[in-house]
């Protein structure tokens, strides 16, 4: 889907003039610099609170007033910041309840940031004050076009606040105690509850074994976050209703349901920081583009922001190593290719003092432009001048991966099978990898997304199924599409009750024409394999014993008592085909299958032939090739493109290690 908020890419990041208010040369040669660095934006105000409002109702806004002009005469975007993500000393002394509680009970002192509690109603009204001021103050400022809000929402709170709100949150999902006793099977151990006060939040010293609980305090805590972002966003929506507002993601973060997030926003934006560099090039370079194509897809196929990465390096992994010169641009063009519609640093200018004085920053602390880090922003600034033309671009692919936020929570909660290998996010760029390296376009979607648009639907490890998953699958595949389950799928409802009847859910047993009988985990070491079209592939960590009805038999176990037994089945239904890979394969099943499915089906695949640790993008009428192996590599295109960043024409490509080229057709 396309949607344009600007016309050009924004380059720009985290700017925090805030921590330079003393030496306010230093913000003249800031505006210098960022000239130089081909930077065109600067997000500003995130953790400002302090500064905007050093005591209860005092306000400071001079010094904001004068950046924003200073950015804007330099012709400069903002993307102003609100600054619920840390609060002042002060208000935390005062107003102690906006502290969070752990799950020990015991709440937290002052400090650090993300330390607030999403219930308080008291923060709840300081943040709405805060940010209605700053809405009426910015509301016809020049430079101000977008709304960040927050910082990477993240964690939760146990205080006594919440608990009353999980209550009522739980009041409101289930009819009364009885429904929700036997949702959560509560007649196991004599946990029938009989008054709603006797329900905590899940913790080690109390409840942490009913898991239909413990799924819904992680919907809870996900909807608490959706509605403190609605609070601070209701000033926002009333003063400024053109202004268009996002908040910062991060990666696959586990502890908000983005997919339900998303909507709540206007575009979605992400922090991306790979560990690039460190011998798994190719892999970071899958998950990293697995990650992109999910945040495209939340929104339907509409491009997004990158609105954190590091010019160099962070300062939280274990051990920091510089990327390969060149890296951080690659990289950034790796996310215009899946969509972003801008590159966004953090930070500008590396701070001084505090916690994160050594993460990478633009500007280093020697203050000048003659860094190789400075260097590379200001030429990956003048390359994204040159791919202006796909801003607003969105896009489909034909194929779509199903990784559901709550199947994931499903997936991680429960206890039996294989205790120690629940990797939903690895199973499902296991599958995506072969759909990478063939530049078959994919879509990360939800359950419940819509699948009627797509030619293949993948669904790893579906063990959790909403209501309606059911009829939905049945439905797209008898009217025609393919669709493709790994194991333990259909185990549970929405609410964690295991399916009577046999596995697959209900009439999914129809839909793939087959039953699962039992489920065997194989420790590590121990593997069972399984013969596919004349070869071997290697069975790990779960095995689903199945029976064919009217499925026919693709492959087969080949170990242990179910030798024999169908470990790859094929079922047509109504119009449409229903295959169930009955195994977590580690080795190259997945890409012997992805491969036969493109000839079968047309996935949209590159028509030139892509070397090992290339990866291949088309959004609008741009192809992005990219050399993410740790060699050189030639490409020999399909027919003559124009090279977008020199102009001339190409029938072929020399990419060094790190190298790019982004090429059209002629
Ligand atoms: C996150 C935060 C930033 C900063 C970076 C460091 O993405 O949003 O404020 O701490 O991490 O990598
Ligand atoms: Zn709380």
């Amino acid at each position: 889907m396309d949607k344009k908020f600007f016309d050009y890419i924004i380059h720009g990041g985290d700017y925090n003039p805030d921590q330079w208010i003393d030496t306010p040369e230093i913000w003249d040669e800031d505006m210098r610099l960022m000239n130089l660095a081909n930077v065109n934006s600067a997000t500003v105000g995130i953790f400002a609170w302090s500064m905007i409002e050093p005591e209860e109702g005092v306000y400071n806004f001079e010094w904001l007033d004068e950046i924003l002009d200073k950015l804007h005469e330099n012709g400069k975007d903002v993307i102003l910041a609100t600054p619920s993500g840390a609060r002042p000393a002060w208000l935390a002394q005062k107003y102690p309840e906006v502290l969070r509680v752990e799950a020990n009970g015991i709440r937290n002192e002052y400090g650090v940031r993300h330390n607030h509690c999403l219930t308080s109603p008291v923060y709840r009204e300081k943040v709405r004050n805060i940010n209605t001021l700053l809405a009426e103050r910015y509301k016809d400022h020049p430079a101000v076009k977008m709304w960040h809000i927050s910082n990477e929402y993240c964690g939760e709170c146990h205080c006594e606040l919440c608990q009353e709100a999980f209550r009522d949150w739980l009041k409101a999902h289930y009819k009364d105690l009885d429904e929700l006793n036997f949702k959560w099977w509560n007649g196991f151990w004599s946990h029938k509850m009989t008054d709603w006060s006797q329900i905590n939040s899940p913790k080690d010293r109390g409840e942490n074994h009913v898991v239909a609980m413990k799924l819904a305090w992680k919907r809870f805590v996900s909807d608490s976050h959706i509605s403190f972002y609605e609070n601070e966003i209701a000033p926002l929506r009333e003063i400024t209703p053109n202004i268009p507002i996002t908040t910062n993601f991060m990666k696959m973060y586990d502890g908000i349901d983005y997919q339900d997030f998303a909507k709540h926003l206007d575009l979605v934006s992400w922090d991306n920081y790979p560990a690039w560099d460190r011998g798994a090039t190719h892999s970071e370079a899958v998950e990293t583009a697995f990650v992109h194509d999910n945040f495209r897809s939340l929104k339907d196929g509409q491009p997004f922001f990158l609105m954190e990465s590091t010019p160099s390096i962070v300062n939280w992994h274990e051990v920091n190593k510089i990327p390969k010169p060149f890296r951080q641009e690659q990289s950034s063009v790796q996310a215009v290719a899946h969509g972003a519609d801008s590159i966004q640093y953090f930070q500008w200018r590396k701070s001084r003092g505090g916690h994160e004085k050594f993460h990478g920053a633009v500007v280093d602390h020697c203050g000048h432009e003659n860094t190789r880090v400075f260097k590379e922003v200001s030429h990956l600034g003048s390359v994204l001048q040159k791919l202006d033309g796909v801003v607003g671009k969105g896009y489909n692919g034909k194929v779509a991966i199903i990784y559901d936020w709550q199947n994931k929570w499903a997936t991680s909660v429960f206890c039996g099978y294989n205790n120690n290998e629940r990797d939903y996010l690895g199973e499902c760029v296991k599958w995506y990898k072969p759909l990478w390296e063939k530049g078959i376009a994919v879509d990360v979607i939800p359950m419940d997304a819509d699948y009627g648009k797509y030619d293949l639907v993948i669904a790893p490890f579906l063990y959790m199924l909403k209501d309606g998953t059911i009829d939905r699958i049945e439905e797209y595949v008898r009217n025609g599409g393919n669709f493709v389950a790994g194991y333990l799928t259909g185990i549970v409802d929405e609410d964690d009750l295991c399916y009577l009847g046999g596995f697959p859910a209900d009439k999914l047993k129809d839909v793939f024409g087959i039953w699962c009988e039992e489920t065997d985990s194989l420790p590590e070491g121990i593997k069972n394999t399984v013969s596919y079209k004349d070869k071997s592939y290697k069975a790990v960590n779960f095995c689903d014993i199945l029976h064919a009805n009217t499925a026919e038999t693709l492959g087969t176990y080949e170990d242990d008592f179910y030798s024999g037994s169908p470990a790859v089945t094929l079922n047509s239904y109504g119009k449409g085909k229903a295959y169930y890979v009955a195994f977590a394969n580690e080795g190259d099943f997945f890409a012997d299958f992805i491969e036969e499915l493109s000839e079968k089906i047309d996935l949209g695949a590159s028509p030139f032939r892509i070397p090992d640790g290339v990866s291949v993008v088309k959004r609008d009428e741009y192809v992005f090739v990219m050399n993410f192996a740790d060699e050189e590599k030639n490409i020999n295109l399909d027919r003559e493109y124009e090279d977008v960043l020199n102009g001339e024409k190409v029938s072929s490509l020399n990419l060094p290690i790190c190298g790019y080229a982004v090429i059209r057709c002629l």
